[in-house]
């Protein structure tokens, strides 16, 4: 990337903190109120400062934005901010490529990547009109306000709804994030069957391709009520297996790797803590090797997808 494209993506990150700012402003005490505007005007001093870069250098800017960060981050512990591009390659005109997380609340509705009668004749227009626009759109909608709710959780400290917006971010998370890969598997000169290394997976985990397709279609049939038919890559066994989702999630979203995971279940805890659940869940906090979860979260965050 050269350095005027990554000045535009450093201008959008200004421009969507600065839409961020405006959501915490309506939830702050004066203390806080008039913390967030001192930091407010850093951010816009640097945003002005963007459309003069000719004497800045990449490594100047890349700082900038990073303490602007880390100071947004100390102002307010507990709300994730849109960070910044942090793996800037600093060579005379080379900026390494970094999409822009999505920030909390702000996921956008992927575009179609064909025309909505392009799987025609096997799926229709109207559906695939009335499924990305209306359905899918729904669960973007519905992902956005759970996920402001629990930021507004988190700063007034009140979990009163917790089950109710966990429940929510699973469902509408696993709505959107299924589609956004639903669209991008289907194109119109589709069908056939795979080649190379993915070809050799199919036929080791399933015997062969057309046990796969059958294995999957019976899955795809079963499926109780609503839901979805997965194929996936386990890391752990190092296979790819078929999966079925009900609806979209039971509490969990796709297209996600866990980091971080506690037992619940009473076999669990109950020989020492009997059905105090929230005594075990205090003193397991006091186990978690952060080694660990940090070496799964290196390894994971190296997989990104365009964020939508
Ligand atoms: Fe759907």
């Amino acid at each position: 990337m050269n350095k005027e494209s990554y000045v535009d993506q450093m201008k959008q990150w200004t421009e969507d903190l600065l839409k961020q700012q405006e959501t915490f402003i309506d939830l702050c005490d004066q203390r806080e109120h008039d913390k967030l505007a001192a930091w407010k005007e850093r951010v816009e001093k640097f945003r002005d400062s963007l459309n003069d870069i000719e004497d800045i250098e990449g490594e100047q800017l890349k700082k900038m934005a990073e303490d602007l960060y880390l100071e947004g981050e100390q102002v307010y512990t507990g709300i994730s901010f849109t960070q910044p591009f942090n793996e800037l390659d600093l060579g005379e005109v080379q900026f390494a490529e970094r999409q822009m997380a999505v920030p909390i609340g702000q996921h956008k509705l992927p575009p179609l990547p064909y025309p909505y009668n392009a799987l025609e004749p096997h799926i229709d227009q109207k559906t695939m009109r009335l499924h990305h626009d209306k359905h899918h759109r729904s669960y973007v909608e519905g992902l956005n306000k759970a996920e402001k709710a629990l930021q507004q959780a988190r700063l007034v400290n009140d979990y009163q709804l917790i089950k109710h917006w966990e429940r929510e971010l699973a469902f509408h998370g696993a709505g959107h994030y299924l589609h956004t890969i639903f669209w991008e598997i289907m194109c119109p000169e589709g069908g056939g069957k795979p080649s190379g290394e993915l070809l050799q997976e199919i036929n080791d985990a399933f015997g062969s391709f057309a046990q796969f397709q059958k294995q999957f279609s019976e899955a795809a049939k079963a499926v109780e009520g609503s839901g979805w038919a997965i194929l996936v890559w386990a890391p752990r066994a190092h296979r790819l297996e078929i999966l079925q989702a009900e609806k979209h999630q039971n509490l969990s979203q796709w297209d996600v790797i866990p980091l971080l995971v506690l037992d619940v279940w009473e076999h669990a805890y109950y020989l020492k803590h009997q059905n105090n659940r929230a005594g075990y869940v205090e003193a397991w906090w006091n186990v978690v090797c952060w080694k660990q979860v940090t070496k799964r979260f290196n390894e994971a965050k190296k997989l990104k997808w365009k964020p939508y």
